[in-house]
């Protein structure tokens, strides 16, 4: 107690102490005679403040200096595809757009195409409002992208829905497959009549 008064003494100069309490208070500083006490900041406020600064060093240090990928979004994001990959292989193979020509994809191609396609372009391709596809004439090109692109986006104004939220990529090369190996180059019962130009068949 004597060693506190003693101290509180010694700072007379630098403090001024409340009458009633003795506690410290800011010298020099008072508003409409409201004189506001000196506390010491508590101890665990003060800490949250090291913490701060000391995070704030280290997060410039590794972003600046060190340069770690955690840090950037960008990278994080690359890293995180580049996992999944090699969890995945199979589903992170290149996704190629060509004719499949093995009996269960067709056979998956002919059940889409027989349950969503039929109606426009018939069971047999002869054509009914969408056009005939057995035989070589196309309006938007004969190639597997110009057709997996009309099957993905659609012709809405000429009546061709598109499927990309329907059908997946998988589904979409599968009854396209159906479509050039199965129907094309038979002979339906009532054939459309010829639409867009006549082209080489590329398959
Ligand atoms: C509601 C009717 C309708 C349905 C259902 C439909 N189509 Fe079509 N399709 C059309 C029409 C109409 C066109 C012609 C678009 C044009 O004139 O540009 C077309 C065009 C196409 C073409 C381009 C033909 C060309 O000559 O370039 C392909 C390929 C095609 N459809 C595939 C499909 C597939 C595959 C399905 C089933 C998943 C399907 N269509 C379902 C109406 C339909």
């Amino acid at each position: 107690m004597t060693t506190e008064d003693t101290s509180k003494n010694k700072n007379q100069e630098q403090y001024e102490l409340d009458t009633l309490t003795n506690d410290r208070l800011i010298k020099d500083h008072e508003y409409d005679g409201i004189k506001e006490l000196d506390n010491d900041l508590p101890g665990w406020w003060k800490w949250l403040f090291y913490i701060t600064i000391a995070f704030g060093i280290i997060y410039l240090v590794r972003m600046w200096v060190l340069d770690a990928d955690d840090l950037y979004q960008e990278r994080e994001y690359q890293a995180a595809m580049s996992e999944a990959k090699t969890a995945s292989p199979q589903q992170a193979a290149e996704f190629e757009i060509k004719v499949l020509t093995d009996e269960a994809s067709l056979a998956r191609g002919k059940e889409t195409y027989d349950k969503i396609c039929q109606a426009c372009h018939l069971a047999d391709g002869g054509g009914l409002v969408g056009p005939n596809m057995t035989d070589n004439y196309w309006i938007h090109g004969n190639t597997m992208e110009d057709m997996f692109q009309i099957v993905a986006n659609g012709v809405i104004e000429k009546g061709m829905i598109p499927y990309k939220d329907q059908l997946s990529p998988t589904q979409r090369l599968e009854v396209l497959s159906y479509i050039i190996v199965k129907l094309h180059g038979t002979t339906p019962a009532n054939p459309k009549a010829p639409q867009g130009e006549e082209m080489e068949w590329p398959y």
